[in-house]
């Protein structure tokens, strides 16, 4: 079946002879006289073109198309004038009308408005659905976690969005930079502007510059087209600049005078160019150590750092793992399924336990995985990737993460390992110290010093 159509015009002979010509063209065609039996039409059936007269007895061509478009903003509307009465045409447009035609037309003139109406209907529409898919990514209700931590950066992304402030996020790989840059940007009123990211890491300094500034044509070896920047492509938008510690020096000056005067010039060009920009940077370093290396700007930093967002590591929220798990789970688990799979109390502290390295990308990877070889039957340990299974649910008591770390107190750190491990001999022998001392391998008086010292527990309990 042809694509729906529906006619309104008070005229009859005009309905009757657009009606059957459409119909030979192989459109599915229906008429009407007036606006709210069309209305009635366009919401019982899913009409795809609406061409209408504007000057309609009862409800005005206007007030229809006002209607159709409350109803479902993909209806295509194309509007049929009389001579002479412009004017009206321009305001339907105005109104979310996509094309009109004037009267007197031929049947070929109108499949013509048709055809393009349609296939304008098509492209528009796969945009928006796009759009409304990316969008809801980065919802609110798309960004998971109840600790402290997190309550307080969906917080701050809330309070700084429709603000241009710039921001800057720091977090190790995987905690969800990307997803809350996002969020900024869509809950922003720039939120129809482009988001555009720029990996500051993945690029060399030649490419870098030109990748975010453009180059004129001849600006080097190799640039035989004027091409335009990320900044100017994130024109009315936001920018991402994620791994912004990569920016070499010299060019961390360009970026300075983008920051403080949102002004620029294409690598080889000479016109000053406006930045109507957002900034967003991202980070998996300690910035103000790089500062202090001299590896970073320390106004530069400055400038980025208005906003600072820091997202912990995933190891530092566990409190957050069972909303993600069941998060990723409705993710992944088939849309047919009824129920959600139950899993294992095994995996529950296998997932309790594990230090998440990769934070919440590995977290997502895992129940991808879990979901894919449950085949229905509940998240078993066998569901888990190999490495996973092999996870002793207490060696995780010693694990510390060194890769950030500059500096660290030998004495703080053993203090640390120390309290630990008397907090798992306590949980193990439900605080018998007679069995604690044993399984540490010390007499009980040095375990009750050491408690003692380190207040561990109640004295009450001791
Ligand atoms: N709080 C969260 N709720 C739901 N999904 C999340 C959350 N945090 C991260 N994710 C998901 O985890 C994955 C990794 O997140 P993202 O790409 O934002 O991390 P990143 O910090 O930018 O990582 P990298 O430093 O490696 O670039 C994405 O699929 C993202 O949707
Ligand atoms: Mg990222």
């Amino acid at each position: 079946m042809g694509s729906k159509v529906l006619i309104v015009d008070d005229e009859k002979l005009m309905r009757i002879s657009l009606e059957s010509q459409l119909r030979k063209e192989g459109y599915d065609v229906k008429s009407v006289d007036n606006a709210s039996d069309g209305l009635k039409i366009v919401k019982s059936e899913k009409c795809e073109v609406v061409v209408t007269d504007l000057r309609l007895s009862g409800m005005s061509g206007m007030d229809f198309l006002k209607e159709i478009k409350k109803h479902n903003q993909d209806t295509v509307v194309v509007i049929m004038t009389a001579y002479g009465t412009l004017e009206s045409a321009v305001s339907a447009i105005k109104e979310g009308a996509y094309d009109y035609i004037a009267k007197p037309f031929s049947t070929d003139e109108l499949i013509i408005k048709l055809q393009r109406a349609l296939h304008h209907k098509n492209t528009d529409a796969e945009v928006n659905r796009l759009r409304r898919e990316i969008q809801a990514e980065f919802e609110f209700c798309n960004i998971i976690g109840n600790s402290e931590a997190m309550k307080k950066v969906i917080e701050t992304v809330k309070s700084v969005s429709d603000r241009d402030t710039t921001v800057l996020i720091r977090g190790e790989s995987g905690t969800g930079k990307e997803k809350i840059a996002g969020a900024i940007h869509y809950h922003s009123s720039r939120r129809t502007g482009p988001f555009i990211r720029v990996s500051c890491a993945a690029l060399n300094r030649e490419i870098l510059e030109s990748e975010l500034f453009g180059h004129e044509r001849g600006a080097f070896t190799g640039a035989v087209k004027t091409r335009r920047g990320r900044f100017e492509l994130a024109d009315g938008g936001s920018i991402f600049l994620d791994d912004v510690d990569d920016i070499p020096l010299d060019m961390q000056v360009k970026l300075l005078r983008v920051l403080q005067e949102r002004t620029f010039e294409r690598v080889g060009g000479e016109e000053t160019l406006c930045a109507d920009v957002r900034i967003i940077g991202a980070t998996k370093k300690d910035l103000l150590e790089h500062v202090k290396n001299g590896y970073f700007r320390e106004d530069l930093y400055y400038r980025l750092n208005v906003v600072p967002i820091t997202i912990p590591p995933l190891r530092e929220r566990k409190e957050d793992l069972s909303l993600l798990i069941n998060y990723f789970l409705k993710k992944y688990v088939s849309q047919y399924e009824d129920a959600l799979p139950v899993v294992s109390q095994e995996v529950i502290n296998i997932l309790l336990a594990y230090n998440w390295p990769g934070n919440v990308r590995e977290l997502e990877n895992v129940i991808e995985h879990a979901v894919a070889f449950s085949k229905s039957k509940g998240i078993s340990i066998e569901t888990l990737p190999e490495y996973l299974r092999k996870v002793d649910i207490h060696t995780d008591l010693l694990s510390m993460d060194l890769s950030d770390k500059q500096m660290i107190n030998l004495q703080d750190a053993l203090t640390e390992v120390e309290k630990k491990l008397l907090q798992w001999a306590h949980q193990k022998t439900n605080g018998n110290q007679v069995k604690m001392a044993e399984i540490l391998g010390i007499p009980r008086t040095t375990l009750r010093n050491r408690l003692i010292r380190l207040q561990l527990f109640e004295k009450t309990l001791l």
